[in-house]
């Protein structure tokens, strides 16, 4: 095992505990140790040697491999495990070198030969190497250390700018919204009302929480294509021809195409495909029945039925909302999901008047904020309804 010794840093003061049950070769080490410059503490077994492990700051360990109680082996171990950063060095008899061999395997750092007529340059060298070799592994733990900072900084900011790009498009979708809103004029907060009942209805389903902000993006852009409708058809104050009426009904394929290719928003696009659709095959353009329809536009169905009827038109006044839950209720397992009809009917009046005020408030502007849309992308609180 000699090598040149290493040298050490003039700043390092290594502390070393020395284990042995022969009194003698504690001595013989200590005055060794002391000619290098190292203080020290000494143990007569391994179990004195883990309590002053406990208790002092020790930087390397060299232990008899031959004790009574706590072998150097099972020292070994117990340091390796609790102590890693320690050096360790073992001390074998001359016909014990394969079993030195074996305690460096079990992550003992160097071995030391008896009898010891112990030369300070063999012990030197062995502590000096062990220790260099331990400090490139403490080097390389910084850097691991280091690298797994950056890593989660740089997380953290594309976290955050992933989450201001978010909200640009929440942003975007708000003036979309508030666009269609007040291109159809008669039907002013219509975009914004049937967005907020869609999601009261889908909190009240439950297990939805996945889809919220889908079924939520599907209610606020349904009528996106009625911004390709002309004013004429639109806004005409009387009945529609079946021309006109074929022209009003492409609003459902216009909105899909426009919206299908943003990747965010392709399940909403599906929604807006089938938000005239009906559960008994009525609805438009495909004439789907219940399972065929995206829940989302099942829900949709419920909550843009309700808010056609309690919303004035300009050819008759809203109607109670007691009369618009007689015709939902009419309606559960027909046109409208039974399920999604079923929670519309539980939900109290209440909300819906809490909604009707907020929205009335904001009149022809109507749009939802960034935090309302956000806020669709939380899963409902337990006791939400
Ligand atoms: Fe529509």
């Amino acid at each position: 095992m000699a090598t040149e010794p290493i040298p050490l840093a003039d700043s390092v003061t290594l502390r070393v505990l020395i284990v042995d049950d022969e009194i003698s070769v504690r001595k013989v080490m200590a005055a060794v140790l002391a000619q290098l410059g190292f203080p020290c503490e000494t143990a007569a077994s391994g179990e004195e040697a883990l309590r002053i492990l406990e208790t002092h700051k020790i930087d390397a360990v060299i232990s008899d491999l031959q004790m009574p109680g706590i072998s150097g082996m099972e020292l070994l171990i117990k340091v390796r495990q609790s102590y890693p950063q320690i050096v360790f060095l073992m001390i074998t008899g001359v016909d014990d070198i394969r079993v030195g061999v074996e305690a460096m395997r079990q992550g003992a750092d160097d071995y030391l030969v008896k009898p010891l007529q112990v030369d300070a340059n063999i012990v030197l060298s062995s502590l000096t190497r062990a220790l260099h070799v331990k400090r490139l592994e403490q080097e390389v733990e910084n850097y691991r250390h280091h690298l797994e900072e950056i890593v989660a900084e740089q997380t953290q900011q594309l976290r955050e700018a992933l989450h201001r790009i978010e909200r640009s498009y929440d942003h975007t979708l708000e003036v979309l919204g508030a666009a269609i809103d007040l291109r159809d004029g008669p039907t002013a907060g219509h975009s914004r009302r049937v967005f907020l009942y869609s999601i009261e209805i889908a909190k009240g389903m439950g297990g939805l929480e996945d889809q919220m902000r889908n079924i939520a993006m599907g209610a606020w852009l349904h009528d996106i294509g009625k911004l390709a409708i002309p004013d004429a058809i639109l806004l005409k104050p009387a009945s529609l021809t079946d021309e006109e009426r074929e022209i009003m009904q492409r609003h459902v394929q216009i909105g899909y195409d426009l919206v299908k290719g943003i990747p965010f928003l392709a399940d909403a696009a599906e929604i807006i495909f089938a938000h005239h659709e009906r559960c008994d095959g009525s609805g438009y353009p495909r004439g789907l029945k219940t399972q065929k329809i995206p829940i989302g536009a099942r829900i949709f169905a419920v909550a843009d039925t309700f808010d056609a009827m309690t919303s004035d038109r300009p050819y008759r006044r809203a109607l109670p909302f007691e009369a618009s839950r007689e015709v939902i209720a009419r309606g559960a397992g027909k046109r409208y999901d039974s399920h999604v009809a079923k929670v519309f009917l539980s939900i109290p009046d209440e909300t819906w008047k809490a909604i009707r005020a907020e929205t009335a408030a904001i009149q022809g502007f109507a749009f939802a904020t960034a935090n309302d849309i956000q806020a669709t992308s939380k899963p409902a609180k337990s006791g939400d309804g």
